[in-house]
């Protein structure tokens, strides 16, 4: 490919360290952290769930986040063409397939949600929930499930915020990677830190704050099921946005310098502090009104509006809350679609601004055909699950553990030690030789294990 002066163009890179950190943040932080997270964590034993969480970074998530740094930004490539420039055989695109496949099904339903959070960021900024306050709690709550109700099952207000969440993801991708992805993170990953901390330090000096904080964090192993196992796993790839080409994707785009073991754990440490500050916010405001930790959708757009407008400057703490969950689900959704428009820019030569038109106008219409109770395909079932919740199913437990397995299987048995070792420690610059030692090790053996483990006893067919 070359430019207007003959010259072969150049593949667009992140500026410095901190803009890959705030990039490739932002694609970690995300409705994953304020909506699965807490729920997930409260349901399933507290503590001991995150405790399985966090071995499941550590020894699944940081390897293959790794692992996709690596092919990224040695091949400085999509996720389809970095088999090709590596020599591969064919058979190691369908990385690449899956991941494409997998962008497409978490975009449907995420951007869906993600609809929601904008119209709750604009229905608090006109005040709509400061009526709740005057109410008694059953009617207030009651009044909070009709708003949820009326936000996410109405014939056409979903689909225009769906529209609207779409449209911004792609307006911002126009704009390329840097000053569309690298301008908008780096604008907009500090203002959400600052604003979840300021949302959890409230919640924290309200009485509730002992029984919220117990709820997040109290290990009860004896809620920890075969398939709250699989869950944690599948958390892990969804939170860190894993096993489907995203940061191969952003990985094509950190610059020479960038110490990618170094990337690799400030953004899982800081996601998974983002998560628990999340939960943070959340449990001791319910506790303190002495309502249920209901799981699910209800907890953030119904709970969460009642009990927060229950506060003195209540509204206000709901606008930031809503604006910070929308600023997160934006800079996800950035780096879901970034996948497939590179695949399209590359492998199909077509240009960016056709690629991201295409992706997102197809995204947004089969999204608002399937995602929604009154929409066409809104009350088809497929084994018990809506479409909604089966895109969700098969993406996080399903294929983004399996892309997972291949990418882990690839780095570990196709590439040599001593290329790993250049490319990980940038070329001898950095002292961290002995760390990817280890690196290939787990890779090799430990990773891919504990994958395989984890999918035969949610299968059934290991018993642990
Ligand atoms: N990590 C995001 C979250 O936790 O909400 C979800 C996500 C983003 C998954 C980007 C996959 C992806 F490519």
């Amino acid at each position: 490919k070359t430019n207007k002066n003959g010259k072969p163009e150049k593949r667009e890179t992140f500026s410095t360290s901190l803009a890959v950190f705030f990039a490739t943040l932002g694609s970690a932080v995300g409705l994953g952290n304020i909506w699965k997270f807490p729920y997930m964590t409260g349901m399933n034993g507290g503590g001991a769930f995150i405790l399985v969480y966090l071995f499941f970074v550590l020894l699944i998530g940081i390897p293959i986040m790794l692992s996709e740094f690596y092919l990224g930004r040695k091949t400085r490539s999509n996720v389809v063409g970095v088999f090709d420039k590596l020599k591969a055989s064919r058979f190691w695109k369908l990385i690449g397939y899956f991941g494409l496949l997998s962008a497409m099904l978490i975009m449907f339903f995420y951007s869906t949600v993600a609809g929601w959070v904008y119209s709750y960021v604009f229905k608090a900024l006109r005040g709509d929930f400061r009526s709740l306050s005057s109410m008694g709690l059953a009617e207030a709550k009651a009044a909070a499930e009709k708003a949820f109700e009326t936000t996410a099952g109405g014939t056409y207000e979903p689909m225009v915020w769906q529209f609207v969440a779409v449209f911004v993801v792609a307006a911002i991708l126009l704009g390329g990677v840097k000053k569309g992805i690298e301008r908008v993170t780096k604008t907009l990953m500090p203002l959400l830190l600052t604003l979840i901390v300021i949302c959890a330090v409230r919640a924290l000096t309200l009485s509730g704050a002992g029984e919220g904080v117990a709820f997040l964090m109290k290990a009860d192993f004896s809620k920890l099921s075969a398939a709250s196992v699989l869950a944690a796993m599948g958390l892990a790839f969804f939170k860190l946005s894993l096993g489907m080409g995203t940061m191969v994707t952003y990985g094509s785009y950190f610059n020479k310098e960038n110490n990618l073991i170094g990337t690799s754990f400030q953004v899982a440490i800081s996601d998974t502090l983002v998560s628990l500050l999340a939960g943070l916010a959340v449990f001791p405001v319910v506790f303190t009104f002495n309502l249920a930790p209901e799981g699910g959708p209800g907890l953030l757009f119904a709970t969460i509006p009642l009990v927060f407008s229950l506060l003195p400057l209540g509204n206000l703490l709901l606008v930031l809350f809503f604006l910070l969950t929308a600023i997160a689900a934006t800079t996800a959704m950035i780096s879901m679609v970034e996948v497939p428009v590179v695949i399209f820019m590359e492998e199909l030569k077509v240009p960016r601004k056709k690629a991201v038109l295409l992706i997102t106008g197809l995204m947004f219409v089969i999204g608002v055909l399937t995602t929604h109770p009154q929409s066409l395909f809104g009350g088809v079932t497929i084994a018990g699950k809506s479409l909604f919740d089966l895109f969700d199913y098969l993406s996080s437990n399903i294929l983004m553990p399996l892309g997972g397995l291949l990418i882990t299987l690839f780095v570990a048995y196709f590439v040599k030690k001593n290329e790993l070792i250049r490319e990980m420690t940038n070329n001898g610059h950095l002292k961290t030789a002995g760390l990817v030692t280890l690196l290939q090790f787990v890779l090799k053996f430990v990773t891919p294990l504990l994958l395989i483990i984890v999918f035969l006893n949610a299968l059934g067919i290991l018993k642990l």
